[in-house]
């Protein structure tokens, strides 16, 4: 049985004191759920200060993004270790905006995943189709490509460190939320894809989030099919009153 997880990615949003404000009203709001594991991937600027928020609670910290290098003269970036310096448990990789907006390549996002694995840091690992991907009939070979790109060289055990996160990029930040029968088919195929190049136990022990306009209205009928196992959250995730219900749901 694989432990639901729910991470809020907040994206460019909020200041300081907002940030402050939202991690302690998460780690305390999420006092006494169980069952349930909670990350808040806040603006890097903020790790500090949210890691001190949330520090003795059951929520966890995630960054962004990092950069695949250890160290050195690499200007505006940051390393695995520093995340991991200041408090993070996870990174978010591969995130669609910074495929599509930043341009980050699979073998971009590979490197990183590579080395945040080898830092200790835990991967969430985004893959997701564009709507003409999705109207071209193409979303499987998507899928597949960002997978086997963005995890080449990645063994059996080091995958067991890595989670998954379907985002279909027409779902987020729209509102218009993939159907729970669209997810899980999208789901399903990632966990036989990592059948196919791992082994079952990997691909069982695998957590798989789903990530687009997950609120708490629909957060239930999406957790309930067998292979989604948690949410990448971002709009609902910078309101502690629609993060925590959607936590309060994954728990159930
Ligand atoms: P929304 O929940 O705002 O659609 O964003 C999803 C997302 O990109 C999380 O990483």
């Amino acid at each position: 049985m694989r432990r639901p997880y729910i991470a809020g990615n907040w994206k460019m949003n909020l200041d300081r004191a907002s940030a402050i404000a939202l991690a302690t009203e998460v780690a305390s709001q999420t006092t006494g759920i169980e069952g349930v594991d909670v990350a808040l991937c806040p603006p890097s600027v903020y790790l500090d200060a949210v890691g001190s928020a949330i520090s003795g609670s059951q929520v966890v910290m995630g960054a962004q993004n990092m950069y695949h290098q250890p160290e050195g003269a690499f200007t505006g970036e940051l390393s695995a270790a520093m995340l991991l310096d200041v408090g993070c448990r996870c990174v978010i990789l591969g995130h669609s905006e910074r495929r599509h907006e930043i341009g980050e390549s699979n073998e971009d996002v590979n490197k990183k995943v590579l080395a945040a694995l080898a830092a200790g840091l835990e991967p969430i690992v985004c893959v997701g189709e564009l709507l003409a991907e999705r109207e071209a009939g193409t979303t499987g070979e998507v899928i597949r490509n960002q997978f086997d790109g963005s995890l080449a060289g990645v063994t059996a055990e080091q995958m067991s460190q890595i989670t998954l996160a379907y985002e279909p990029v027409w779902a987020i930040g729209t509102g218009k939320v993939a159907s729970p029968e669209q997810a899980e088919e999208v789901h399903l195929d990632l966990r036989k894809l990592m059948e196919d190049r791992y082994n079952s136990e990997v691909a069982q022990a695998v957590r798989i989030q789903y990530g687009g306009s997950v609120k708490p209205s629909n957060a239930a009928e999406l957790l309930a099919k067998p292979n989604i196992d948690g949410c990448l959250i971002g709009g609902a995730s910078l309101k502690a009153d629609l993060f925590v219900p959607v936590i309060r749901a994954a728990a159930e």
